[in-house]
């Protein structure tokens, strides 16, 4: 894995960064500073081999894949991200300012991934000449860039806009090879369907909670990040190595491991976000770890045992290893931060030793959303 720097305006950046410190986004300016960050808690854009991924035949799961792009093509959701009467009003200058801050952020960062699944679908789009592997990226890139738009609607009622064309050319690309990016964005997609449809069945059950109308728009939009899910589980299958060797099966635990105990970091830092929508955090992780371990038996063989006792303490230690960190990095403690880091590596390398539970992969991956 390597990094690929665009020249980024760096002043600029900092600027925005240092003005935008402690007090929350208040403006685009802002807004775009933190989508432009790129610490291992936040959403990052990708680059890869897109030639490799581009000699990818399709045959061996043939029927499920035509399947899959006539489901796509037919475009279910063409009208649904627009502001109809169910978009109620909210009145931004009158949100508690934590919850505000924690809101805007929580915006700002699924606006970001949403945008970073569309800029590297497009690539792929763009240098692609398989005609399968090019009509697939194509659709993704269609519903990501609509994802995004949406949410960058909704941030401009608060006056605040991620400035998408800025981020494409300054935002730093990390190269993954096309076999990491299938694991990420797998489960990225996965993750993400089950984020958004777990807040959508509570805010079902518990309207009142609903602060923002922009969680009404969750349902079909979580049956989007479904199928971009299924298309990279087709995409694995194309190749049964890429899911069978061992090598291959821990590379998966590591993405499984990673993407989990991030969101369960990240989701820590916003207590006032889940507190309105009522949601305890570690509820939330666990049932969408649950879901998401769940449905990623169609295509790994092995998932996470989250119900291990040094699961919950591991996630919890890393957590509080972050906090001290962050702290540290304010006030500039070296100490704090050589610990912190020490730490935060021995919660990780705790997760990532419990031992996995293995699974028959079945022959066809075919799912419908169940949840
Ligand atoms: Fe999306
Ligand atoms: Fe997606």
């Amino acid at each position: 894995m390597k990094d690929m720097t665009h020249s980024a305006d760096a002043a600029t950046v900092e600027e925005a960064l240092a003005a935008d410190n402690h007090q929350g986004v208040v403006d685009s300016e802002g807004a775009t500073a933190l989508a432009m960050q790129n610490t291992l808690l936040t959403p990052r854009f990708y680059t890869t081999d897109f030639d490799e991924m581009d000699a990818i035949d399709v045959s061996p799961v043939r029927e499920d894949w035509d399947l899959l792009i006539a489901q796509m093509k037919a475009d279910p959701n063409k009208g649904h991200f627009k502001k109809n009467e169910d978009w109620d009003h909210i009145d931004w200058d009158t949100m508690e300012p934590k919850l505000k801050r924690e809101f805007i952020d929580f915006l700002v960062s699924s606006c970001t991934a949403e945008f970073s699944g569309c800029v590297l679908y497009k690539e792929m789009k763009r240098r692609g000449n398989n005609e399968d592997i090019v009509t697939l990226f194509q659709l993704m890139a269609r519903d990501e860039a609509r994802h995004a738009g949406f949410i960058n609607d909704a941030l401009r009622e608060a006056g605040i806009a991620v400035n998408l064309g800025f981020l494409t050319q300054k935002k730093k690309y990390t190269y993954f090879r096309p076999k990491f990016i299938y694991y990420a964005t797998y489960l990225s997609e996965k993750i993400g369907y089950a984020r958004y449809i777990t807040i959508y069945r509570h805010l079902e059950q518990n309207p009142e909670l609903r602060f923002h109308p922009i969680f009404k728009w969750f349902k079909e939009w979580c049956n989007d990040e479904f199928s971009h899910g299924e298309a990279f589980a087709l995409l694995m299958k194309t190749d049964p190595k890429l899911t069978e060797s061992w090598q291959n099966k821990l590379w998966i635990k590591f993405f499984l491991t990673a993407v989990y105990s991030t969101m369960y970091v990240r989701d820590h830092q916003r207590p006032a976000f889940h507190a309105a929508l009522g949601v305890d955090p570690d509820w939330y992780a666990h049932e969408v770890f649950t879901k998401t371990s769940e449905i990623s038996k169609q295509v790994f063989p092995i998932t996470l045992d989250i119900d291990h006792p040094r699961w919950q303490k591991g996630l919890e230690a890393l957590q509080r290893a972050n906090v001290d960190l962050a702290d540290a990095k304010t006030s500039g403690n070296v100490i704090k931060r050589i610990t912190g880091t020490a730490r935060a590596a021995m919660a990780f390398v705790s997760l990532f030793t419990i031992p996995a539970v293995k699974h028959q992969v079945p022959r066809s991956t075919r799912l419908e959303p169940a949840y």
